[in-house]
């Protein structure tokens, strides 16, 4: 599988003609209704593309974990549509929707979500194991190798630091394949060397396996390894940068007022 990366380097948004691997149209959310009405997200429309580590940042409460639940068919859209690869996710059965979110998406959240009671291994194989697939061995250790935790395979998650915790989780989100990982602050709760460790995981993951990564953070220097940064404000999108740095992105950020 090769990455799309290399097409963005000289064209930015635009450049290649490959369809979206995830995609928001006019999509709309509003949480509660009359005065106490919060329009969460207010007609966005946006693509993913297949092969990038795309990050979406914006102020506290304008609407980037909203957008990326919306994307994972983890919550309703209120109006608009939600497409992943070629299907349509809105209006999709309860059913359906979880069945495509165990069979097509990954998760990795602020919280890693690991079971204490399963060595890192188990923890890693555990979806595959609900979804009765059986492991591809050569992927799963190709994806062991990526994340550096060949010998930490029998560990428990109390005896892995922080930043292997979270390694153990984005393996797993890995080893199933999914067409789009989506990850909401993944460094959220590391120390900045334990972040920098899962990120540079996420994206040789991106570059070298050809993965899908939408990625919620808070921190410039988080974005800055990713191949896009899309920024929201009160529920909309208002601007995006390629091939974002950590100054660039602090600089887009104040211009938000963010
Ligand atoms: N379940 C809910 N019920 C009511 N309002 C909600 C709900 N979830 C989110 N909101 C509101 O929708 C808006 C967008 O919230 P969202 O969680 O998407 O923001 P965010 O950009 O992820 O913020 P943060 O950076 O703080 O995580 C906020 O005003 C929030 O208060
Ligand atoms: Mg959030």
């Amino acid at each position: 599988m090769t990455s799309t990366f290399t097409s963005h380097a000289g064209g930015g948004p635009g450049a290649g003609a490959a369809p979206p691997a995830v995609s928001a149209t006019e999509v709309s959310k509003v949480y509660g209704s009359g005065d106490a009405a919060v329009h969460a997200l207010r007609g966005v429309t946006v693509g993913f593309a297949s092969g990038a580590f795309t990050a979406i940042m914006g102020p506290s409460g304008s609407g980037k974990s909203t957008l990326m639940h919306c994307l994972a068919g983890l919550d309703t859209v209120g109006g608009g549509r939600v497409t992943l690869g070629d299907v349509e996710i809105t209006g999709m059965s309860d059913r359906r929707l979880t069945l495509l979110r165990r069979d097509r998406v990954g998760f990795v959240f602020q919280a890693f979500n690991l079971l204490p009671t399963l060595t890192a291994e188990q923890n890693i194989l555990l979806p595959l194991q609900l979804a009765g697939r059986s492991p591809d061995r050569a992927w799963f250790d190709r994806v062991v190798e990526v994340v550096g935790l060949r010998d930490r395979l029998g560990h428990r998650p109390s005896e892995l630091s922080g930043g292997q915790q979270q390694r153990v989780a984005c393996a797993r989100a890995l080893v199933a394949r999914p067409e789009v990982i989506f990850a909401d602050e993944p460094t959220g709760n590391l120390d900045s060397a334990s972040g920098a460790e899962v990120l540079g995981f996420l994206r040789t993951s991106v570059r070298e396996m050809g993965q899908t990564i939408v990625m919620v953070t808070h921190d410039p220097a988080a974005a800055s390894y990713a191949d896009r940064v899309v920024f929201l404000r009160d529920g909309t999108i208002v601007t995006e940068l390629y091939r974002p740095t950590p100054d660039t992105v602090l600089d887009r950020l104040k211009s938000l007022g963010g």
